[in-house]
């Protein structure tokens, strides 16, 4: 039954006697929001001023909640710092927008039991307890929603639940970060790594503490939630390592301009008989690749079918107001009754590597032999040198050079790379970058 269907059995016999059928009166779905920043204050702004058919504002529940009323919103929505209270409201759907896992996660768990349904744009709770809840949601009758947890206003998630399901993804690649995506794309045009953080967290896309976004957090959070929905494995987001973007510097982007290419926080994931790969870090992309041309904020996701070929989605993938459009989104399809295709999906580890070139980057105080010795390590793991490249107007006591390979295990690269560190002219460990071909 539809949530915003309400059954009312005025009596079981007309005076006649004949039995009546019970009559379906249709009224909107009440919503309750918890947490009114960003997205929830955006939320509520399009619930009252598009007013979408079959839903109404009633609770907004907040920590000190007098200083969020706002005068625009309708003069009957109740008011509450007391989630208890609005929890067993007469409110429909409770709509999760402060995040976190805790104390979001015992709202959501009691709410669903009381056989509410839950719409959230949470990606840390779902990547972590998605599964378990959408369990708790079929048990007691309600349903678990949260279209807006990966790439903001971009429709990813209905889109692989309704276009796509006809399909069987192989493989994700997506930039599911708008932080690194803004920062890695203005370095491109030549800024500096601390500039450009100054600058997004001046402007709210960055926090105070960049470490989620910046050290890959948020990204495998998404690509977990992805992985379940496309590929149809149920992985431990802890079992996908994320690399931080905070080891680049200008002169990678200037070596991967000259080979064709730039760098971008890429989420990737792939199926290959049975096993399953993942990572989450800056990798070197291919200028004419879609993912080069994301800028600022925006994110992307390519989704690779067997059947269908790629699918490429690209939008703002963050911000209040497009963020809330996901949400209201889901809101009406729970409104409208429409049903989500169950997508079943086995618990999977993340075992197998990629299997792709690598590009090298060393900082040295240079000295006669250092690529032999570059090559030795290389070649003792049956490792192939596709070029090596070394930019002039570089110092000779801090000079940066680049190897790229052709395509190798993760795992023999690594054991290269530890040989490599034991030269004595390294000033810094060497960074290695996955190139996407
Ligand atoms: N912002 C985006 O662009 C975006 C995009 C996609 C997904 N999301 C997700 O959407 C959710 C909300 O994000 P947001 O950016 O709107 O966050 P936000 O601006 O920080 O809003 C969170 C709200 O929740 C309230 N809150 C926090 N802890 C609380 C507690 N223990 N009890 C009661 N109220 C509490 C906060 O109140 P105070 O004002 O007192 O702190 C604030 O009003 C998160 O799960 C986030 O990951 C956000």
């Amino acid at each position: 039954m539809p949530v915003s269907e309400v059954n009312v059995s005025l009596s079981s016999q007309e005076p006649s006697g004949q039995p009546v059928q019970d009559v379906h009166v249709l009224r909107p779905l009440r919503i309750a929001i918890f947490g009114f920043g960003t997205v929830g204050s955006s939320v509520a702004r399009i619930l009252t001023e598009s007013q979408p058919e079959g839903l109404k504002l009633t609770h907004v529940f907040n920590r000190g909640v007098a200083r969020k009323r706002v005068d625009w919103a309708a003069s009957d929505v109740v008011w509450s710092e007391d989630s208890e209270a609005v929890l067993t409201s007469d409110a429909d759907v409770i709509v999760e927008l402060v995040g976190g896992l805790d104390p979001a996660g015992v709202w959501i768990r009691r709410a669903l039991a009381a056989g509410k349904s839950v719409v959230t744009a949470n990606k840390k709770l779902i990547a972590f307890h998605g599964v378990e809840l959408e369990r708790l949601a079929a048990a007691h009758g309600g349903h678990l929603k949260y279209g807006a947890a990966v790439a903001g206003g971009i429709p990813v998630i209905p889109g692989l639940e309704q276009g796509l399901a006809g399909d069987r993804i192989d493989r994700i690649e997506g930039i599911l970060n708008g932080t690194c995506n803004f920062i890695l794309s203005k370095m491109e045009e030549g800024a500096e790594y601390a500039t450009v953080l100054a600058t997004a967290q001046a402007r709210g896309y960055a926090e105070a503490d960049p470490t989620e976004d910046v050290g890959g957090f948020d990204a495998r959070a998404k690509l977990a939630i992805l992985m379940r929905l496309a590929l149809r494995v149920e992985v431990n987001p802890e079992e996908i390592v994320p690399r931080p973007i905070t080891t680049i510097s200008a002169v990678d982007f200037s070596y991967a301009r000259d080979l064709g290419c730039t760098i971008r926080q890429v989420a990737r994931a792939q199926r290959t008989d049975g096993t399953v790969a993942a990572t989450v870090g800056p990798m070197l992309v291919d200028s004419r690749s879609p993912l080069a041309w994301s800028r600022g904020t925006e994110n992307m996701v390519i989704l690779s079918g067997h059947y269908g070929g790629d699918v490429v989605f690209s939008g703002h993938g963050a911000g209040g107001h497009p963020t809330a459009v996901a949400v209201v989104s889901d809101l009406l399809a729970l409104a409208h009754g429409s049903r989500r295709v169950g997508l079943p999906s086995a618990k999977a580890t993340v075992a197998a590597e990629f299997e792709v070139p690598h590009y090298i980057r060393f900082l040295v105080d240079d000295r006669p032999g250092i690529v032999s010795e570059i090559t030795g390590a290389l070649a003792r793991e049956r490792i192939n040198i596709r070029a090596i490249v070394q930019k002039p107007g570089y110092p000779q006591h801090a000079l940066p050079f680049v190897v790229t390979v052709e395509p190798c295990k993760s795992s023999a690269l690594q054991r290269a790379l530890e040989q490599m560190k034991l030269m004595d002219c390294l000033l810094e460990a060497p960074l290695d970058l996955q190139m996407l071909e």
